[in-house]
């Protein structure tokens, strides 16, 4: 069974995320920048963990943007998201871009796994919280919560690690 985490980032903070998730998920991983790598290569892991920072006001961070997603192939696959956003200055659109990313990864067949619950922030609005109430993946955010990134990544990975056996 082969895993990839890849991220988009554009200042090193869903890498970092990517990294902290690899390093607790206590199973092999490739960990993987979204900037270098295709379509096929994505297709060829069994499971994925994809992460993308949200950009201009709610929009997919750029390489993750620029992604070719022509060929896509994920049926049968499972796939957890995660995001990197700031829910002080876009408290509007708090990892909206998580959202984007899962549109493609549903159209392309996934099965999405570890939604998250929106406690402890103070967004206002994010594409991202689905009709539960709920995030559709782990949200993050380095500028104002840092301290509690390495936390809710481990409490995020118990809840994935039963779809990644
Ligand atoms: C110009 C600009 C626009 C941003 N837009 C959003 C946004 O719409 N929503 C959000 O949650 N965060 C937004 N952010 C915050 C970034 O997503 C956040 O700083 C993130 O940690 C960056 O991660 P990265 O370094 O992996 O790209 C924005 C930041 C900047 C500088």
């Amino acid at each position: 069974m082969s895993i990839a985490i890849v991220y988009g980032s554009s200042t090193g903070n869903t890498q970092s995320a990517a990294e902290m998730i690899a390093e607790n998920l206590g199973m092999d991983a490739d960990v993987i920048d979204v900037a270098s790598t295709d379509i096929e290569t994505l297709n060829g892991y069994d499971k994925l963990i994809l992460g993308t920072s949200t950009w201009g006001d709610g929009e997919l961070q750029d390489d993750w943007d620029a992604f070719d997603w022509d060929g896509a192939d994920f049926n049968g696959k499972t796939v957890a998201l995660f995001g990197l956003g700031d829910q002080e200055s876009y408290a509007e659109e708090y990892c909206s871009g998580m959202k984007l990313l899962c549109d493609e990864v549903v159209k392309a067949g996934a099965t999405i796994v570890g939604e998250w619950e929106n406690e402890g922030y103070e967004h206002e609005e994010s594409q991202s919280i689905n009709e539960d109430g709920k995030f559709i993946g782990l949200a993050l955010d380095a500028d104002n919560q840092d301290d509690e990134t390495e936390n809710r990544i481990k409490a995020w990975i118990e809840l994935i690690k039963p779809h990644f056996n």
